[in-house]
């Protein structure tokens, strides 16, 4: 037994062991394929990984927001190229420096503001933050998402910025084109109403003047006959042969009427002087002569204009003059002057039941223009009346006081000489009413008044 032993264990031995070995093979090569597998799975996924962060890469690239992450201790971790390039144009990386450093001190948001949204778990929405950046401070609507780790944990918070700087630069240009669409339109309607008025004004006038020269001229006659026929009738009165008429003389009250046709022919005149000035205002206002003017100081023109209505004034008014000297400017100085007198004495009148009025006269030149201000304490031009205080014969002054002829005339001889005038509420009460001019440029720049066509 113990010698066949031997014989056949190394046989079996050998077998068991080859198999053994097989079976690790087999394992081996088992195992091998796995990783193979892996491996190219693990390949296939990196790739993918690879294209994943190239596609994050290009849209972070290409987003013209700007964007910011942060940790939770308010630091930058990472951020888009839209970022790098406003805050550090010059190419260094804003990655580790603290968010405050980038919000400019007038910021309405500050970082202390977003780190109490975080400890809140709130994000933000369409908050307006100033961030300072290498043009200076510049608006942002910011929205801020809070970011947390796998295990649910607040690790930071990013934030998306968009400039707000070209929005509302586009908002403002629109509104102020709309704002002088709305004034040329306002301009023309009033143009258009002034040239058709002055037709029919410049019609009217033409036609009174010459009945109204008659009367006036026919009464100044008759006024100077007056004294010769009452020296006569005198005359006659002193002969012993009047007793004979002395009742007529009595019924027809001779002596009344002798006596009062003086006064009788004073009012003749006067309401034909009157009539005659309103003519002369309304062929004035329709009057579209338009002749070359002189260079004038419309600085001393205010003055004296100012001077005359205010000595010609019942009352003590407080005057305060701001007038730059000289204001050159070229038209007609006397038709100036009369409108400076107008818009003076309309402030006035508008003062009259104010207590202490107070009467603001400026006038001033910029780069090409020359304003004129005055401004009273009065009682203001009620919003009813204010579309129409322009129009001729428009006036809210009682009967005989006001023709409502004078702003009419002024705004047509403002834009005759170039310019335009205006009238509006002051903020403390009152009237404020301007008129600007051409200022006069020695090279011939200012618009000089064209010759009679
Ligand atoms: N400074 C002012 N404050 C308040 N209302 C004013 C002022 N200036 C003008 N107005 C208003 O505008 C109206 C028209 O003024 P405008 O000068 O044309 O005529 P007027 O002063 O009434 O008469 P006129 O000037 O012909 O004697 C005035 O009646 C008044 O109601
Ligand atoms: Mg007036």
């Amino acid at each position: 037994m113990t010698g066949k032993a031997p014989q056949v264990e190394p046989i079996n031995a050998s077998a068991e062991g080859e198999q053994i070995w097989l079976n690790v093979i087999g394992k081996m090569e088992e195992t091998w394929g796995q990783l193979i597998g892996q491996q190219v799975e693990l390949e296939r996924k990196n790739a993918a990984l690879e294209e994943a962060h190239a596609f994050m890469a290009s849209v972070f690239e290409s987003m013209s927001d700007v964007l910011i992450a942060c940790d939770t201790a308010l630091r930058i971790v990472r951020t888009n190229t839209a970022a790098e390039k406003l805050f550090a144009p010059a190419g260094q990386s804003i990655v580790g420096v603290r968010l405050e450093d980038l919000i400019a001190s007038a910021s309405g948001i500050s970082a202390m503001d977003v780190a109490r949204c975080m400890s809140r778990r709130q994000g933000l929405e369409d908050a307006e933050f100033q961030f300072s950046t290498s043009s200076g401070a510049l608006p942002f609507a910011v929205n801020g998402t809070l970011l947390y780790d796998r295990r649910k944990r607040l690790c930071g918070i990013v934030l998306l910025g968009r400039p707000l700087g070209e929005v509302r630069r586009a908002y403002s240009e629109l509104d102020q084109a709309h704002r002088h669409l709305k004034a040329a339109h306002v301009q023309l309607v009033q143009a258009e109403k002034m040239a058709s008025l002055g037709r029919l004004v410049a019609g009217v006038a033409h036609e009174l003047n010459n009945p109204i020269s008659f009367v006036y001229g026919n009464a100044y006659t008759l006024k100077r006959f007056i004294p010769r026929l009452i020296a006569y009738l005198e005359h006659i009165h002193a002969q012993p042969a009047a007793s004979l008429f002395a009742h007529e003389r009595q019924t027809l009250r001779v002596d009344m009427v002798t006596s009062e046709l003086g006064s009788t022919l004073d009012g003749i005149v006067e309401g034909a002087e009157r009539v005659r000035d309103i003519v002369a205002d309304l062929r004035r206002f329709s009057s579209d002569k338009r002749s070359a003017g002189a260079v004038f100081d419309m600085a001393a023109v205010v003055r004296k204009g100012l001077e005359w209505v205010l000595a010609s004034a019942d009352r003590m008014v407080e005057t305060r003059v701001d007038v730059e000297e000289p204001l050159e400017v070229e038209g007609h100085a006397g038709r100036m002057q009369q409108v400076v007198m107008n818009l003076v004495q309309n402030a006035l009148d508008a003062m009259e039941d104010i207590q202490h009025p107070v009467l603001c006269v400026t006038a001033k030149r910029d780069d090409t223009r020359v304003h004129i201000q005055i401004a009273d304490n009065g009682s203001g031009i009620p919003p009813d009346v204010a579309s129409h205080i322009f129009d001729p014969f428009f006036t809210t002054k009682p009967v005989g006081k006001g023709t409502g002829l004078g702003l009419a005339i002024c705004y047509g001889t403002v834009s005759e000489h170039g310019g335009r005038l205006t009238a509006r509420n002051g903020a403390q009460g009152g009237a404020v009413v301007m008129f600007d001019l051409p200022a006069f440029a020695p090279d011939g720049a200012c618009a000089v008044l064209p010759e009679k066509g």
